[in-house]
């Protein structure tokens, strides 16, 4: 059995994502910009922030990623299984990830991204939980610190189930 407890409200990521969007606007105004979606997590909340930044030249384009190998496995391989499909050449691109948890995923991609010559990169999460970080990330835009817990909600899943609840939760088991 799994228990539901409530870590971030409705009402305060709606706050939060309006704080994010000013700065994100502000920063990128005038430019030409890409929001890259890291699927399946970030759907939601890259679909909440579009719609509360105010950027004329706004492009958005969405990635799978899937990572094999264990947990704990730093040596374990990452592979894109749907890559981007506009170009990125010369545009500002923004990643938004659902969560950044051991990085080893999104430390791939950053790798990989400046094959498509983007003018810049700069990554945006709305949950930065550091208790399994195995590599370090530079996060520019953070949502939300959380130090630990496996979190469901607002495109967040537990073996696909819950990301469809619009806030955030941490998941107990209980026997
Ligand atoms: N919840 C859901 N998916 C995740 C998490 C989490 O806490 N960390 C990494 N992927
Ligand atoms: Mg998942």
């Amino acid at each position: 059995m799994e228990r539901l407890k409530l870590v971030i409200s409705q009402e305060e990521i709606a706050k939060r994502i309006k704080e994010l969007a000013r700065d994100i606007s502000k920063d990128y105004q005038g430019r030409r910009v890409v929001f890259i979606g890291i699927l399946k997590g970030a759907f939601i909340f890259l679909a909440d922030l579009v719609r509360a930044v105010h950027l004329e030249q706004l492009e958005i384009d969405f990635v799978r990623l899937a990572s094999y190998g264990y947990a704990d496995a730093t040596s374990g391989e990452v592979k894109i299984t749907k890559d981007v499909e506009i170009s990125l050449k010369d545009k500002d691109v923004l990643i938004v990830e659902d969560i950044i948890d051991t990085g080893i995923t999104l430390d791939y991609y950053l790798k990989v991204l400046p094959r498509y010559e983007p003018r810049s990169v700069k990554v945006c999460c709305l949950i930065d939980k550091p208790e399994r970080r195995e590599v370090e990330i530079s996060i520019d835009y953070r949502g939300f610190y959380v130090p630990k817990g496996f979190l469901v909600g607002y495109g967040l899943d537990f073996a696909e189930k819950y990301r469809h609840l619009p806030a955030i939760y941490e998941i107990e088991r209980v026997s």
